[in-house]
């Protein structure tokens, strides 16, 4: 297996040098160059995270042609398309290249990005699975994350790539991300060995609250975790957090921005509600009143409940009373 395992990723290790070179050293590469710049990626991070660029023409099949590479070994990396005849063509053209690692650190996959928005053609393309690739498994930047974990004894969960390439920028190594998918069991399983204590700091739009909300739920069902949750606000990802606030201010809220999931669980539950509707008022309390019921701790449920008495205008006492008799249900 692994002699099988071996070639492909040397395929990849090819790959990324040539286009990173492409990206770095040639006229192909310049408006990829360009687009980090603006982007605010230092010259740093794209060697860290070792970005490059597939240009239009057949750049990866004429490498490998001269190489004479073996033509099976070819077909199994992922990096080409196949037509009718068996031809290959690449996979990746006019896109701006992330190399994506395994959790013991062997180049498997990439994920390609346009550097212009088109309706025709996802933003990101990733690897197909392959034999060395498989997309539940893997967390970008995990093996140098899980060493700066350890000494920082916590994990930053991401949902972009360039969110973790931004943490990193300022400093924060121990960001990873899925591939824009929810989180898998496989990958929980290696979040847990790396550290207990895992702080979820994924977009602020809306689909990242929701993305937020079931992160949550699979981290406590899949394992057995300290959980925070960093809200990024105004609807920002974190790399556009830092764009705007600077690599302080991206550090800052990293630092001290860690909120209890109860307090993001009772934000997300309200922002479907409206209260201009007074039925809609009672049913948030009602189910406020149940997420503050699981707290064990009888002061924190106090904290809560009273918050939520004065959001909400309620008496608080009645709040009190809903939330025993939620906990005596639960129990
Ligand atoms: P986002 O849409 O939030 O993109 O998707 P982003 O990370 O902020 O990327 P930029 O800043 O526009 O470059 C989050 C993640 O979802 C996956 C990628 O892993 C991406 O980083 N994704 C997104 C895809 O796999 N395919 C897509 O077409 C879009
Ligand atoms: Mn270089
Ligand atoms: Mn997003
Ligand atoms: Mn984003
Ligand atoms: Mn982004």
């Amino acid at each position: 297996k692994q002699q099988q395992r071996q070639p492909l990723i040397e395929a990849h290790q090819e790959a990324a040098q040539l286009y990173h070179h492409i990206l770095m050293n040639t006229k192909l590469g310049e408006a990829a160059r360009n687009y980090l710049q603006e982007r605010q990626v230092s010259p740093e991070m794209i060697e860290r995270f070792n970005l490059g660029f597939a240009p239009g023409e057949q750049v990866l099949r004429s490498f490998f042609a001269e190489r004479k590479t073996d033509y099976q070994t070819l077909r199994k990396t992922g990096l080409f398309i196949e037509d009718q005849a068996g031809n290959l063509k690449d996979r990746f053209t006019n896109r701006l290249m992330f190399p994506i690692k395994n959790t013991t650190g062997a180049l498997v996959g990439f994920s390609g990005r346009l550097l212009h928005k088109s309706d025709s053609a996802p933003k990101y393309l990733n690897s197909p699975e392959t034999e060395i690739f498989n997309k539940r498994r893997v967390l970008y930047n995990y093996d140098v994350a899980r060493q700066a974990a350890r000494k920082a004894k916590r994990l930053l969960l991401l949902e972009g790539f360039m969110d973790v390439i931004s943490a990193s920028q300022a400093g924060i190594d121990f960001g990873v991300a899925s591939m824009g998918t929810s989180l898998t069991e496989e990958q929980i399983y290696d979040l847990q060995r790396v550290s207990s204590n895992i702080d979820i700091c994924y977009d602020g739009d809306v689909p990242g609250q929701k993305a937020i909300d079931r992160a949550v739920s699979l981290l406590e069902q899949n394992g057995n975790f300290q959980i925070g949750v960093i809200q990024i606000p105004d609807g920002m990802d974190p790399d556009e957090y830092r764009r705007k606030n600077g690599t302080a201010g991206l550090q800052k809220i990293v630092k001290s921005g860690r909120e209890p999931v109860i307090k993001f669980r009772l934000r997300y539950l309200r922002s479907h509600f409206n209260f201009e509707q007074e039925t809609d008022k009672i049913e948030y309390a009602k189910q406020a009143t149940k997420l503050i019921a699981t707290l064990d701790s009888s002061v924190e449920r106090g904290v809560y409940l009273k918050d939520l008495a004065t959001d909400l205008d309620f008496d608080q006492t009645s709040l009190q009373e809903q939330c025993e008799e939620d906990r005596r249900k639960q129990r």
